[in-house]
């Protein structure tokens, strides 16, 4: 019988947890590893010593330091620490790819359209380049190069916008507010946007999984463009509630640091034109669909159950 495991970097966090479920429900055996010991994870160091579980088919990176928490400064360290858990826990996952004589067949990294320089003009598609002049795209273009996997194994490396869901990501860290009524677009409201619907990540990772023509970078990004200001409107919307509290530019610079402020300030017109090629259907290809879904305080079913 065809090998049905799967292991996730990162299993235990808001992507890999809703993939885990996702692919548990198509039939699949997850394991994660993760930094707490857990019945389903093993440590990074079982990971180096012991290499891949038996019979393993496919490997996704999901592990990475939020660099969004807002109790930690943004301070050499912290930024060390935002890079070496991604750069490190690929290049663990990889070699230990490389290392396996029962091969998997696929290996995917989900990194972030941060690789694209900000920009209000330019359009980004898969095949544009990566500058690398900002710490978000020279952190990317570390990330992706760790992983170096060996040929057959197909490498994926899928670039994502803001996951848009109830209990993870941007949504989690401003639900409150603009539930509250007190939420508001960010500065001019006019940079761009790039989201995904958690369901369509998780989707897109196991369409990637499952087809094997798949390989490469993909945008995993929503093909609807959206500005900041265009999704305060729709989730203040789908809530209810008014949303005229701009967040000034120059207050997320004070607080956050101006370096870790931009992934909120600026952003990137991002177009999916692979992901399309292959075929992949958006379930929430619309943003005023997409915060219909996950603007309730307490949605029936929590997806993280
Ligand atoms: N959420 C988004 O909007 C978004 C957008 C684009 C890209 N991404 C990328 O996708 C990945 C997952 O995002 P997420 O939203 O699921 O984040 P999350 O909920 O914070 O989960 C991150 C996972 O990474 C692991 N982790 C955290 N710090 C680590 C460290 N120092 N060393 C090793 N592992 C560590 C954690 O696992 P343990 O604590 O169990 O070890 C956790 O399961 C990140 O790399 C993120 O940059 C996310």
């Amino acid at each position: 019988m065809a090998a049905r495991n799967i292991l996730i970097g990162g299993g235990t966090g808001f992507i890999g947890k809703n993939l885990g479920e996702l692919l548990m429900s198509n039939g699949y055996n997850v394991m994660n590893v993760a930094r707490m010991p857990g019945t389903s994870n093993i440590s990074w160091s079982t990971l180096e010593h012991s290499g891949l579980p038996n019979r393993t088919c496919a490997v996704v990176n999901c592990a990475g330091q939020q660099f969004m928490d807002f109790t930690k400064s943004w301070t050499p360290g912290f930024k060390q620490n935002v890079q070496n858990s991604r750069v490190y826990t690929t290049k663990a996952l990889a070699k230990a790819i490389n290392e396996s004589k029962d091969k998997p067949k696929v290996f995917i990294v989900v990194t972030g359209v941060g690789a694209y320089e900000p920009s209000d003009s330019n359009k980004y598609d898969e095949s544009s380049p990566t500058t690398g002049i900002d710490f978000f795209s020279r952190l990317v273009v570390e990330w992706e190069k760790a992983a170096n996997v060996e040929p057959p194994v197909r490498l994926v490396i899928i670039r994502s916008g803001a996951v848009l869901g109830r209990w993870g990501g941007m949504i989690k860290n401003m639900f409150l507010p603009f539930y509250f009524g007190v939420g508001g677009r960010i500065g001019s409201g006019k940079q761009y946007l790039p989201w995904i619907h958690i369901d369509d990540l998780t989707r897109l990772i196991h369409f990637a999984i499952e087809n094997e023509s798949v390989q490469g970078i993909l945008n995993g990004v929503a093909p609807q463009v959206i500005t900041n200001e265009e999704f305060t409107k729709s989730f203040a919307k789908a809530l209810g509630r008014p949303a005229f509290f701009p967040v000034p530019e120059t207050i997320l610079d004070f607080l956050l640091n101006p370096e870790r402020a931009m992934i909120m300030t600026k952003g990137q017109h991002v177009i999916p034109k692979r992901v399309l090629d292959y075929g992949f259907k958006y379930r929430y290809g619309d943003i005023d669909e997409a915060c219909r879904e996950f603007a309730h305080l307490c949605p029936k079913q929590h997806p993280l159950k």
